[in-house]
């Protein structure tokens, strides 16, 4: 009676082991058929009820159940250790020839893009990059400009006050003196940068945008340099079939003055939506450097000449790239960005 007992014992606790699916199964067993109060301790509490002659063989029988249950345990266990550390070896592989997740990269700004390519096209012509302060003095911004304060011109310009004698700069013009101020000709520079408006913010408007100033000052510059100079740079900007044209106009610090216009990139001057019909879209304005404006640089204007120009950087890149709508450039909405 009792060996048969001994005997499911063994076999069921064998089955168990067999079938833990880790070692807190295996532990499980151990603890009910093995431990104090298990099934084999149950069965040795009988032991006294036996004959003398029974007692010795029934308790080899137990301790033989109880060596092979143990090795039993001792074998899944080194089994299941071995399953882990494969299953883990496994989890941790990584696959080097795996395509790497995607980076998102961010895009240049059209007004860096375009700024770039002016700002290559001038060094390729033997410019150097020069900036100014954007809180400037009165006098750099109007009165070394040849615009005396009660003059017209400032009118023109909505200027952000900051005292009597300091301003937020209107146009980068400023740059011109202090370029001069500081160095001799031969000047041939230009001056990026961002300037400001009192204007109230629509399609074409907005307080703060860029220009883009340019002065050459040399010993018998004229005119016709800087019509060469601009039309060489509106054919690198635009493709070699522009055309250029230039109006009179009037600035204080330039004599003569004039504006420039470019044959419509888009029509090839016929006449389309982008240039209104005419054929031409006005980008800069320039002249010759006014006597008055090379002397307060500290440059003697019976000796040497220059011009000088102004463009609108925004402008540009509206009509580069067909944008109706100035404020485009200001809001930084990535899927706008994204386009460039
Ligand atoms: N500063 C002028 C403006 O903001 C643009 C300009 C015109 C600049 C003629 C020049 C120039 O250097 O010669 O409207």
């Amino acid at each position: 009676m009792i060996k048969e007992q001994l005997e499911s014992i063994r076999l069921e606790a064998l089955k168990k082991i067999e079938q833990a699916a880790d070692m807190s199964g295996v532990e499980n067993v151990r603890v009910g058929v093995l431990g104090k109060k298990g099934e084999l301790a149950g069965i040795l509490k009988q032991l006294g009820k036996l004959s003398a002659e029974e007692r010795p063989v029934v308790g080899q029988i137990a301790n033989s159940v109880r060596a092979e249950i143990e090795k039993t345990i001792r074998e899944k266990a080194e089994q299941l250790k071995a399953m882990e550390g494969e299953a883990r070896l496994k989890a941790e592989t990584i696959d080097v020839t795996m395509p790497g997740s995607p980076v998102c990269i961010g895009h240049e700004h059209p007004l860096d893009k375009v700024l770039d390519d002016v700002k290559e096209i001038f060094i390729g012509m033997g410019f150097d990059i020069a900036s100014g302060p954007e809180v400037e003095l009165d006098y750099y911004n109007f009165e070394a400009l040849n615009i005396p304060k009660g003059h017209p011109a400032r009118d023109t310009q909505d200027t952000f006050y900051i005292s009597d004698n300091v301003v937020l700069r209107t146009q980068t013009s400023p740059v011109q003196i202090r370029i001069m101020e500081k160095q001799k000709p031969p000047i041939r520079a230009i001056a990026p940068g961002r300037v400001y408006r009192s204007d109230a913010v629509d399609a074409t408007h907005s307080p703060i945008f860029h220009q883009i100033e340019g002065l050459v000052v040399d010993e018998g510059i004229t005119m016709g340099d800087l019509k060469g100079c601009l039309m060489a740079f509106a054919k690198r900007l635009y493709g070699e079939e522009t055309r250029i044209r230039l109006r009179p106009h009037h600035f204080p610090f330039t004599e003569p003055s004039c504006e420039m216009d470019v044959s419509c990139f888009r029509c090839g001057g016929k006449g389309c939506s982008m240039c209104k019909g005419e054929g031409w879209i006005e980008i800069l304005g320039g002249g010759m450097v006014h006597p008055k404006v090379l002397k307060n640089g500290g440059i003697d204007p019976d000796k040497y000449s220059g011009f000088a120009f102004g463009l609108g950087l925004e402008r540009l890149v509206m009509f580069k790239y067909s944008i109706d709508d100035m404020r485009l450039l200001y809001d930084n909405d990535v899927r706008f960005l994204g386009q460039f």
